[in-house]
């Protein structure tokens, strides 16, 4: 066959997706693959959507211990033909492991078969945890509220992982202002990133401006509005981006499917969507989606759709009795005790 006769090879060129320079000067591509089943999706399924993704062209991989899933994405990662140094691997410390970073990171190592993390965060600043499948109601005994002396204990076992050179980056998840502003000072290695909720209805204007000003790149999370996320993050108040108006119109406008929108959105506003998918058609087009350029107009249309709707509320590490979930969230800027 002749190479004009060659079927057109699937995926997008890893080095045509824009990249986010962190503060070190490192490169991080700028759409990355979320790893999270929603407790609904199995570990192969994941680990098999992880396979498709590489070879359509991610290079980017968030990861999280809590998934379940990190020793079947391993087994992917180590008979795929990309090669370690072309990977951007993320993974987070879970809450029940703050007294002993090294050993969770340690774990998390073994089981993607590698011997160095691009990024390692905090999960969440607290360390209440809750087991898999709980729903809303559940909460750990132990949970306590934050606490900026218990939180630079962990990060101090964080900062200990880049000096033995286990991780590159480390980074914090789910953080405020308020928490920033308490433990930033007390830092010898600062945040790489914070994750957090990021989508059209949830665009965390404020937060993503203080980041910017602290060199801290922004991390999206549920880009899509997880539209499969478990039960215990759904209220009857919550809102869907990809069912916005405006998003679809902007989508139809681009020839796109409102959720590859939503992606584009985020990439044209500044920071890094990990959108999950185990459907290579739709894993493509929010790939595709670092191509679709914003006009301006479009921009400003977007960011009047802001509903205020966090769709991740975490209710199951609430400490007291009565509490609300708004309580996790610092939003009148102070740390609720
Ligand atoms: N740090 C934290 O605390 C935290 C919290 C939540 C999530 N995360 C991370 O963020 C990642 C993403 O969040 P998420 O998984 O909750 O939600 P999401 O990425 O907003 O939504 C994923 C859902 O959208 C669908 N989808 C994806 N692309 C699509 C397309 N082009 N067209 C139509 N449907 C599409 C997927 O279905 P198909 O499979 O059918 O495509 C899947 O059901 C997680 O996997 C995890 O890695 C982190």
């Amino acid at each position: 066959m002749h190479a004009s006769d060659d079927p057109p090879k699937p995926g997008i060129d890893p080095s045509l997706v824009p990249k986010r320079a962190l503060a070190s000067g490192a490169e991080m591509p700028a759409i990355g693959l979320g790893t999270f089943g929603s407790d609904s999706v199995t570990h192969e399924t994941v680990a098999e959507a992880v396979r498709q993704a590489l070879i359509l062209g991610y290079r980017h991989i968030d990861c999280a211990s809590v998934y379940g899933n990190e020793a079947h994405i391993g087994e992917v990662l180590s008979a795929s033909s990309v090669g370690r140094d072309e990977l951007w691997l993320s993974s987070k410390v879970w809450n029940d492991r703050h007294d002993d970073v090294g050993g969770a990171c340690e774990q998390t190592l073994r089981d993607l078969g590698v011997e160095v993390l691009d990024n390692y965060l905090v999960h969440w600043p607290f360390p209440n945890f809750h087991p898999p499948h709980c729903d809303v109601d559940e909460r750990n005994p132990d949970a306590v509220p934050f606490s900026a002396e218990r939180f630079l204990d962990t990060w101090g076992q964080m900062e200990a992982l880049v000096e033995r050179g286990l991780v590159r980056h480390i980074g914090t998840s789910n953080m405020t202002m308020a928490k920033l502003d308490s433990v930033l000072p007390g830092m010898n290695v600062r945040p790489s990133v914070n994750q957090m909720e990021l989508h059209p209805h949830f665009q965390q204007p404020e937060l993503r401006s203080y980041l910017a000003a602290e060199n801290i790149a922004a991390i999206g999370f549920c880009p899509i509005g997880s539209p499969e996320r478990p039960e215990r993050d759904r209220t009857p108040d919550d809102t869907s981006p990809t069912d916005d108006p405006v998003v679809r119109q902007v989508a139809l406008a681009h020839d796109v499917h409102p959720a590859t929108l939503c992606v584009a959105w985020a990439v044209n506003a500044g920071h890094t969507p990990i959108p999950f998918s185990t459907n290579p058609r739709n894993m493509q087009a929010n790939l595709a989606a670092a191509s679709v350029r914003l006009t301006d107009t479009e921009m400003n249309q977007l960011a009047q759709v802001e509903r205020a709707c966090r769709l991740i509320k975490g209710q199951v590490f609430l400490w007291r009795e009565g509490q609300s979930w708004r309580d996790l969230w610092d939003e009148d800027g102070a740390i609720a005790v």
